[in-house]
């Protein structure tokens, strides 16, 4: 199967060894400094941001990278530190995989919450996504399915035409890994 559709969540992690070969810096605006490991991402997932946060300029729109790659040593920090019901355990994080961003705008002071999901860049994102291969992978009222909370911040690249049918069907990862 091809590695854009891999699931990762609490039943299905990855082990400490999973690194992908292919992590880089895409090109778009990030909070991190150069070098963070935090703007790294899959090739293909990079090259697709770039055209992503490209679009959103040319609307007016600021988005910005706040994090992507993380290593499962990084992941067991950040949970072994908090106690949210929003953190994965280690293995259990897409953000692993390297296809996973989280994304903000000065609008919502570069923050990961809610709140985010009033701007305008949001908006975009939820319009715009699918035809840049990503899904928006938290969505509201599927946090069962999906076992974490709505986190409308935090985008999945799965390529274009898997992106455009779970969007059209309104359908989540992990309801596809069960069809
Ligand atoms: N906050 C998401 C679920 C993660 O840690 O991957
Ligand atoms: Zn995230």
């Amino acid at each position: 199967m091809t590695p854009y559709l891999l699931l990762v969540n609490r039943t299905h992690p990855l082990t400490p060894d999973y690194i992908p070969q292919d992590l880089e810096e895409p090109r778009i605006p990030f909070q991190a400094p150069p070098g963070c490991p935090k703007r790294l991402l899959r090739a293909q997932a990079a090259q697709a941001a770039e055209e992503l946060f490209e679009k959103a300029r040319q609307q007016g729109l600021s988005l910005w990278g706040i994090s992507g790659y993380r290593s499962y040593a990084r992941q067991r920090n950040i949970y072994q530190n908090s106690r949210s019901s929003y953190v994965a355990p280690p293995g259990c994080s897409e953000h692993q995989t390297g296809l996973a961003l989280d994304v903000s705008c000065p609008a919502a002071e570069f923050d990961l919450t809610e709140a985010f999901a009033n701007t305008r860049e949001y908006e975009f994102l939820e319009n715009y996504c699918p035809m840049y291969g990503f899904i928006l992978r938290y969505p509201r009222g599927k946090e069962k399915i999906t076992g974490y909370a709505w986190e409308p911040w935090h985008i999945r690249f799965v390529t274009k035409i898997p992106a455009l049918y779970l969007s059209f069907s309104n359908i989540t990862l992990e309801e596809y890994h069960q069809l």
